[in-house]
């Protein structure tokens, strides 16, 4: 006879006992399959863990020293560029402080018209030469530097009268010649008051006769700027005359607010022989 397998007693069939087999190896495998997935996971977490931190802490502990030692630099050059940008500002701050702001020279301007214009006018429409009008020598030097900052202001001017001083007139009916112009080397008054009050009318320059379309407008810069862009046109183009002196444009700040001129109203430059 066979060794026949142990029999469950409530299944007599062999066809059942063979299924009771099956069963107690499906129940073991389950256990052993649940305790390996445990070890598994179990494992993995441990080395995963394990392979994380062993090998940051071993670079920390290699690199921690390093670390603090340029942090320390670092720290250091900090404290030192604070130091020296508090001293600059200190330096920069007091120099501020030191220095009084000078008020810039406000030209005055006074609108073509206006009332103030009228109250100034009620002295004539001639050019009024104060008694103190300060006299320059014709043949003074002229100051290179004087001449520069003349160049520099005439560019307003050339947008009329042209880059050479030839006028525009040929071009646009505006501004008239400046280079070899009697007006322009004749008396200064004149050339300030021109700039204080405008021009307007026909006039003759060098012999021709001009009608332009427009006035020239006054042009009130400050003393420096009117002196500078004078003495310019005096001795640029061709022209020879003493320099002027802002002194001359301050005597002449009068002329400020009359009417425009006209051509009439200038001083003829033939009659005046001192050249201011
Ligand atoms: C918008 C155009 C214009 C500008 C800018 C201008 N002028 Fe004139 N200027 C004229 C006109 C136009 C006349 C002639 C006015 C008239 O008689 O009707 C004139 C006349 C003159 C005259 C006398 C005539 C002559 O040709 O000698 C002088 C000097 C003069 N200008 C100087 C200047 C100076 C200096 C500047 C710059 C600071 C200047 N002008 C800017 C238009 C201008």
């Amino acid at each position: 006879m066979e060794p026949q397998p142990p029999t469950h007693p409530s299944s007599p069939e062999p066809s059942q006992r063979v299924d009771v087999n099956n069963r107690l190896k499906r129940f073991s495998t389950f256990w052993i399959g649940c305790i390996l997935f445990v070890a598994f996971g179990l494992a993995s977490l441990v080395l995963g863990i394990g392979f994380n931190k062993p090998a940051a802490s071993s670079i920390d502990k290699v690199t921690s020293k390093r670390r603090v030692m340029i942090k320390r630099n670092v720290d250091k050059a900090h404290a030192g560029a604070r130091e020296k940008a508090l001293l600059s500002f200190e330096r920069v701050g007091s120099h501020f402080l030191e220095t009084a702001p000078a008020p810039d020279e406000k030209p005055e301007f006074v609108l073509p018209g206006s009332a103030t214009q009228k109250r100034k006018a009620s002295g004539g429409s001639g050019i009024v030469i104060p008694a103190d009008f300060p006299e320059v020598d014709p043949d003074a030097p002229v100051d290179i530097a004087v001449m520069e900052r003349g160049k520099a202001t005439f560019a307003i001017c050339s947008a009329c009268h042209g880059l050479e001083g030839e006028g525009m007139y040929h071009i646009n009916k505006t501004g008239p010649p400046l280079a070899d112009s009697e007006w322009v080397t004749g008396p200064v008054a004149n050339l300030i008051a021109i700039q204080f009050r405008g021009l307007s009318g026909p006039i003759e320059v060098n012999g021709e006769k001009y009608t332009p379309v427009a006035p020239m407008a006054p042009l009130p810069l400050d003393n420096d700027s009117i002196a500078a862009v004078l003495t310019y046109i005096r001795n640029s183009f061709g022209n020879k005359a003493s320099p002027v002196t802002p002194e001359q444009v301050e005597a002449m700040r009068g002329e400020l607010g009359k009417p425009m001129l006209s051509p009439a109203d200038l001083i003829p430059p033939t009659v005046a022989t001192s050249s201011n």
